[in-house]
């Protein structure tokens, strides 16, 4: 039998003195190949919907760096564009979207069964990734987890603080509740898709989770993501699933046993040596370089990164950055962060 892939085996548990190494927007807007391929495509959205520059710029980064995985481009938005919410993205800004902040407007969204008519371009990007990547590289699916979709959803752009979606679930729980039972049941159909498809891990990812508190937490971040896991592994045994609660700080702590998922991804405002010692005891983590090194380089790249690869070597890890890389990022900082844990 061919050895595992070395991002499946940290998945499943392995310990490796070389951590796999993959990075959170790997392919992007640093990178010039990317720029050249998505004025090709025209605007960000119809590179997402076209199957073979989809992905066509998964793999860029894979060639020129021979990352461990591959992340499926594509972009965690299309949910609820395929649930009927327009979609747009404001060059220099970011995403607009129609709003949902009354029954009426949560009324005019669709069925979880109509999604995969505006989806399957996605599922036919994973189908050519299978056939093209290198037998070594693991394919990652993903979605938004159901809280920060509905931040967008409801405020109809992203936002500093998420207030507009915080004041909704004040204002009227149960419109904010069933719009969140709806996400969750795309999430699911969607990402079992994607495994159909020939996604072999999926990660979850919920960018706002650290703006919810206390009880909050256990009801809009932890429990649903519990829910999609447990669909998922029931549809799919043995799918690794990789949490990603982005700021959760001390509610990392038990995230993986609580929710079922395989991994936990830690942001870069936990120290390597307590995600070891609190997070790390329960499973694999991924991360956590802060993203600015990929702008700033040098010394201080190679100090943490070998600090890091050092902290967490006692147990089961995937390197990472603690968040996306940037535009502004140097392409060579990237290959400087990937020597560095190969040769650690
Ligand atoms: O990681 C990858 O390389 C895979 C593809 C991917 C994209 N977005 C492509 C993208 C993934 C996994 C995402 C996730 C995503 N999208 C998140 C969660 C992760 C996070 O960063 O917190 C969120 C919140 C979004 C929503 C989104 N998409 C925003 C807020 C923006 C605008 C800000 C920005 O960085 O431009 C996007 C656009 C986007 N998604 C780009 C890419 C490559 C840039 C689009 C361009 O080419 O102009």
């Amino acid at each position: 039998m061919a050895e595992q892939k070395k991002l499946l085996r940290a998945l499943a548990g392995e310990k490796q003195h070389v951590p796999p190494i993959w990075m959170m927007r790997q392919a992007g807007r640093y990178l010039p190949e990317y720029r050249a391929t998505r004025a090709q495509a025209g605007d960000f959205l119809s590179l997402c919907y076209n199957s073979e520059l989809a992905a066509e710029v998964t793999l860029q980064p894979i060639r020129r760096y021979g990352f461990d995985a591959a992340i499926l481009f594509a972009d965690i938005l299309l949910v609820p564009q395929a649930l009927g919410a327009d979609l747009w993205f404001v060059t220099g800004e970011g995403p607009r979207l129609s709003t949902i902040t009354t029954d009426a407007d949560f009324a005019k969204l669709g069925p979880v069964s109509d999604i995969h008519e505006t989806l399957n371009p996605i599922y036919d990007t994973l189908r050519i990734l299978k056939q093209e990547l290198p037998s070594e590289t693991a394919l990652i699916g993903f979605a938004g987890a159901p809280w920060t979709v509905a931040t967008y959803m409801i405020a109809g752009r992203g936002t500093p603080d998420q207030g507009p979606a915080h004041a909704l679930k004040a204002e009227n729980r149960p419109l904010f509740e069933a719009l969140l039972t709806r996400i969750t049941e795309a999430t699911i159909d969607y990402l079992s898709k994607q495994i159909e498809a020939g996604a072999e891990v999926v990660k979850i990812f919920d960018s706002w989770a650290g703006s919810l508190k206390g009880e909050d937490f256990q009801k809009y971040a932890l429990e649903p993501c519990r829910q999609i896991t447990a669909a998922l592994k029931e549809r799919h045994p043995g799918i690794p699933v990789i949490g990603f609660p982005r700021e959760a700080g001390d509610k990392y702590i038990g995230f993986a046993k609580a929710t079922g998922v395989d991994c936990v991804a830690v942001d870069n405002s936990v120290t390597p040596e307590w995600v070891a010692e609190y997070v790390q005891v329960d499973g694999c983590v991924q991360g956590n370089l802060a993203s600015r090194h990929m702008v700033t380089g040098g010394q201080d790249l190679i100090d943490d990164t070998r600090r890091i690869v050092n902290a967490l070597r006692g147990g089961p890890h995937i390197f990472n950055l603690g968040h996306g890389i940037t535009p502004d990022a140097d392409p060579d900082n990237v290959q400087l962060m990937i020597d560095t844990v190969r040769e650690a």
